[in-house]
């Protein structure tokens, strides 16, 4: 046996590769993975830059505030202290500003007015009776609360400068420097500590999006397969979805869906079968008729008559089945009614007075027990209404033997017009009540087919007063037989 591997092109393979992308791409389990992590990440990062852009505004205000206090404590005891003497004047301070600083990395410098360095608590630098030129010093000498930051090798400093004053006038200031690598470390560590952080919630968010989004969508392919599977025509599949409510309900609906359509379409074929059953048997009769007639040598002309009468008749039942058939077929398809005023003791009558003849024939008394009564018009479409009862009061007739009773009454009651047909015929078995509606459906197959019947009329009839909102029932008859009862709203259930 030969197997041919077929090789896919590069180019095909690339253009498939394409397709499945663009699919994942505009699928909807990707737009909603997709969707929950961009706002995710975008929610994330505006919180990190809001909280440490808070925390550091917070940490430096603090500081500001915490070295002003200090600044200014230091320049209320410089000034009580403020002398001629230089020399003791710089014990004095280095004894008070080195208190108010112990322990802190600050800075204090002294100056007086004219910007000599007092005293400075960096030694090192030997700035003590030398110049000490600072723009925010300049400000704190004019007798601002001044403040500023510089940056150099990457490492902040926070100033502030504050004026000391004796007797009302300025005759020093007071300069305090730190350097921020504190609050700068801790912005780094809560802003690594953030980002970690976030970056977790991002991967647990994708992770349960991309779940979420699993079982939201694992029904739509469930939900697609079924669509695919009854459109072929296979009725029989079931949705099995789990999850969510409106998921559950949508499959259920879906199955019942497919029930009513399995149910539908197995009427459908019984109904084709059926029909073309009975349109068969009389076709089968004609041929046969034809073949004697050709083979037979020599036929005399009595015979030919009977052999065609014989063909009439065939052909006057076909002629009735398809007539009916037609009748079915055209409310079957939802025709529109034709609702009008209609005087409902005329409509019985005149279907009574078209079955005169074949009741009187079978010696059987239609008794009208409606005939006294009046009636209010009822709002219905006539011809269908009409159809319905002369159906019903037809197989009455028919299916009553010679000599007995048929009864018909009519009464109106809240809104319902109701019309009882009753015979002292076989009656109908309770079990069968239910299928004689059904198309074709016989009591006694070869007896009502002898009659002439097409077990068409009851479907009509069924179908004809359903469209109006109404039903039949069968019950017993009280002389025996059965009672067919017609019950209709007088509206037509159409509310005009
Ligand atoms: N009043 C009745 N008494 C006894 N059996 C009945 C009665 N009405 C209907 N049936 C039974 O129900 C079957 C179905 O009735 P339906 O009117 O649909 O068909 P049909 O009378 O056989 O044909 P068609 O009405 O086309 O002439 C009948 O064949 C008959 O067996
Ligand atoms: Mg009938």
């Amino acid at each position: 046996m030969v197997t041919i591997i077929k090789r896919n092109s590069p180019k095909e393979y690339l253009l498939r590769w394409l397709g499945k992308l663009k699919y994942g791409i505009t699928s909807m389990r990707f737009t909603m993975v997709a969707t929950y992590f961009a706002v995710m990440l975008v929610t994330l990062v505006l919180m990190c830059i809001y909280v440490i852009g808070l925390l550091s505004e917070s940490l430096y205000n603090t500081e500001t505030v915490d070295m002003f206090a200090k600044a200014n404590i230091i320049a209320m005891t410089v000034s009580d202290q403020w002398g001629d003497n230089a020399q003791l004047s710089e014990l004095r301070f280095a004894d008070t500003v080195d208190r108010s600083l112990a322990g802190t990395s600050i800075r204090g410098v002294i100056t007086n007015t004219a910007y000599t360095v007092l005293y400075d608590t960096n030694k090192e630098a030997g700035l003590v009776g030398k110049a000490f030129m600072r723009d925010v010093l300049k400000r704190g000498l004019d007798g601002e609360q001044a403040e500023a930051y510089s940056e150099s090798n990457g490492m902040k400093l926070l100033m502030v400068s504050v004026p000391v004053e004796k007797n009302g006038s300025i005759v020093g200031g007071v300069y305090l420097a730190k350097t921020m690598s504190g609050i700068e470390d801790t912005i780094r560590v809560t802003s690594t500590s953030l980002i970690v952080f976030s970056a977790m919630i991002v991967v647990l968010i994708g992770m349960l999006s991309f779940g979420l989004s699993y079982i939201i969508t694992a029904p739509i392919a469930e939900f697609t397969r079924a669509a695919r599977e009854i459109s072929k025509g296979n009725f029989k599949y079931r949705i099995k979805v789990r999850g969510t409510n409106e998921m559950t309900q949508m499959a259920d609906t879906l199955n019942y869906m497919c029930d009513e359509l399995g149910l539908f379409e197995e009427k459908r074929r019984k109904f084709v079968s059926d029909a073309s059953h009975e349109l068969k048997t009389p076709m089968a009769g004609i041929k046969l008729i034809c073949d004697s007639l050709v083979q037979a040598p020599d036929v005399d002309p009595a015979m030919i008559k009977e052999f065609l009468s014989d063909m009439s008749e065939e052909v006057d039942r076909l002629t009735r089945v398809i007539n009916r058939l037609l009748v079915l077929t055209k409310l079957d398809g939802g025709m529109a009614l034709k609702p009008d005023q209609t005087d409902m003791k005329a409509l019985v009558d005149r279907a009574v007075r078209k079955l005169w003849g074949m009741a009187e024939a079978k010696n059987i008394a239609v008794h009208r027990l409606y005939s006294d009564k009046t009636f209010e018009p009822a709002v219905l479409d006539a011809d269908k209404i009409y159809e319905a009862v002369y159906n019903i009061t037809d197989n009455a007739i028919k299916y009553t033997p010679e000599g007995g009773q048929v009864y018909i009454d009519m009464q109106e009651r809240d809104g319902f017009i109701i019309i009882r047909i009753e015979d002292t015929g076989d009656g109908i078995p309770e079990a069968e009540r239910e299928r004689v509606f059904e198309r074709f459906y016989r009591l006694d197959d070869s007896r009502s087919r002898e009659t002439g019947g097409t077990g068409l009329g009851l479907a009509i009839a069924k179908e004809a007063v359903t469209m109006h909102g109404g039903r039949i029932e069968i019950s017993d008859g009280t002389e025996g037989g059965c009672a067919f009862i017609i019950i209709i709203p007088s509206d037509g259930g159409i509310h005009m």
